[in-house]
């Protein structure tokens, strides 16, 4: 779903650009790539989360995707010519990535996720492109913060199947992503750095996790 007018002036603000650098250096410190990587960015917005995943992961290919035709001519607008080589535009939607099976060393999603009605298939569809040990860097938010009694009047997200903290963690464990490392401001979101498993085993390798920790 686009993004109204009051969602759009917010997350095309030094603001919004602020709180990006503080995610992206948490998601570095948890899990460093090794340069050279093909990534994804789901709902890249006006490019700015493009930017950063460049200057802190070093990629190969960066395939910027996003529902919004006026975004992605933000992105191309806001990505000079050093970024453009290795990156990639396109109009999609979340939920059909036209991208092959295994092809992604990461994924990111900077809070677009909340945005899709069918959010399950838009994540099963991110665990389909992700290789096996593939990491999904995932910002999200619940509906107590953008479906609240305020919130709810300024801003426009679908309103049925809204995910809350388990029900994300749960859907991620159904697509074999084991939400490894989170980092959670109880009822408004989370900060997630999921690893691709083999089919099944989600569930075990985050047990293991727990242990080691
Ligand atoms: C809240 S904005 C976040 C933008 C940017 N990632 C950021 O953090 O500033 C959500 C973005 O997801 C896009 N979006 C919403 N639904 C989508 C879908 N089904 N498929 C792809 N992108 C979608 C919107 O157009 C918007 O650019």
């Amino acid at each position: 779903m686009k993004l109204n007018l009051t969602e759009r002036l917010f997350v095309n603000s030094p603001i919004r650009l602020a709180i990006q650098h503080l995610e992206i250096n948490w998601f570095q410190s948890i899990m460093p790539l090794e340069a050279g990587a093909q990534i994804l960015e789901i709902g890249c917005g006006r490019g700015a989360g493009a930017k950063l995943i460049v200057e802190h992961f070093q990629p190969a290919h960066l395939y910027l995707m996003d529902l919004d035709p006026a975004m992605i001519q933000k992105a191309s607008d806001y990505l000079n010519s050093t970024y453009q080589r290795m990156v990639s535009f396109c109009v999609g939607n979340a939920t059909a990535l036209p991208f092959a099976d295994q092809s992604m060393d990461a994924a990111f999603g900077f809070g677009y996720l909340h945005h899709v009605l069918a959010w399950r298939n838009s994540l099963r569809e991110t665990a389909r492109v992700l290789k096996i040990g593939g990491v999904y860097y995932m910002v999200e938010y619940y509906p107590s913060l953008y479906q609240n009694f305020i919130t709810k009047r300024i801003l426009a997200h679908p309103e049925r199947d809204r995910f809350t903290s388990q029900e994300l963690r749960d859907a991620c464990i159904e697509v074999d992503i084991a939400l490894n490392h989170t980092f959670e401001l109880k009822r408004l979101g989370i900060l997630g750095v999921g690893i691709k498993t083999e089919k099944g085993a989600a569930a075990d390798a985050l047990t293991e996790c727990r242990l080691k920790i």
